[in-house]
């Protein structure tokens, strides 16, 4: 996919900053927009500063930030219901996580949130418009709950492939390693996660990138997937599924000791 960085209509000094900054860090061209027509128009996907944040315009779809499902489980988390990570995981104040699979950054933001203040939370993301739009989009005022917002700023968004992330990481370095890869067979109902599935990578989990998680987690491997998916084949034995859910969880307990 041919990908331009260009900024919203008359744009000011300032746009025009963040669009060569961004030009340089992601390695992608930036054009003026006057030099742009129809954004829609073609297979070339642009990546649009606006004031209010990164839009990628593909064809007749739009990419832009926002929190998915993290906002009504947080409050769900608030006013005293179990989370599923916390069913899985019990008390998780002050671990370290890595999200190899970021996306939204949904799943960081409820991790950043049980973690809390002493936590700590690095999320990958291989796609780069991904990346760009949900990093902005993290670093922004998105919840009228500034609480929110401090725990969306704790996160740390690297675009990197998880396999080569996760083989240079030393061994030990996160408390609990977490997966949510794209499902081969895409749930219907998610349809929040349509425009993402244009850009997302797609690859499959292995027992071999599994294996790679286990050395690199102290405490915990964790794998979502759909409710389906045989997690026997990468691996891992215990699973956990609520039961009006479409999807399961893929979970490795690791003995490791202090
Ligand atoms: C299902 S989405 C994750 C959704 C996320 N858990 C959330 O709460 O928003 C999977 C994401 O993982 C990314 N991804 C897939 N393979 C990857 C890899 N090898 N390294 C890093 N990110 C990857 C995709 O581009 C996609 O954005």
């Amino acid at each position: 996919m041919n990908i331009i960085i260009t900024t919203a209509q008359r744009p000011d000094d300032n746009l025009i900053t963040k669009g060569l900054n961004y030009s340089k860090s992601l390695d992608i061209p930036f054009i003026p927009r006057e030099k742009i027509g129809n954004l829609s128009k073609g297979t070339t996907a642009y990546l649009v500063v606006t004031k209010e944040g990164l839009v990628c315009h593909y064809q007749n779809h739009k990419l832009f930030y926002h929190p998915s499902m993290a906002m009504l489980r947080i409050k769900g988390i608030n006013n005293g219901n179990e989370d599923i990570f916390t069913t899985i995981c019990g008390d998780i104040k002050g671990f370290s996580i890595l999200d190899c699979t970021m996306g939204f950054g949904a799943d960081s933001l409820v991790w950043s949130f049980l973690s809390g203040e002493n936590g700590s939370i690095t999320a990958l993301e291989k796609n780069k418009i991904i990346y760009a739009i949900v990093s902005e989009g993290l670093k922004g005022n998105y919840s009228k709950w500034k609480e929110i917002n401090d725990f969306a700023r704790r996160i740390k968004p690297l675009n990197e492939d998880y396999v080569q992330f996760l083989s240079n990481c030393p061994t030990n370095t996160f408390d609990i390693v977490y997966f949510d890869p794209m499902f081969d067979i895409p749930i219907e109902k998610s349809s929040h996660l349509q425009p993402l599935r244009l850009f997302a990578e797609k690859g499959s989990l292995t027992k071999e990138i599994i294996n790679i998680g286990k050395r690199v987690a102290k405490k915990l491997v964790i794998v979502k997937n759909n409710r389906n998916y045989d997690f026997s084949k990468i691996g891992i034995t215990e699973t956990f599924s609520k039961k009006s859910s479409n999807v399961k969880y893929g979970i490795i307990r690791l003995n490791k000791g202090e």
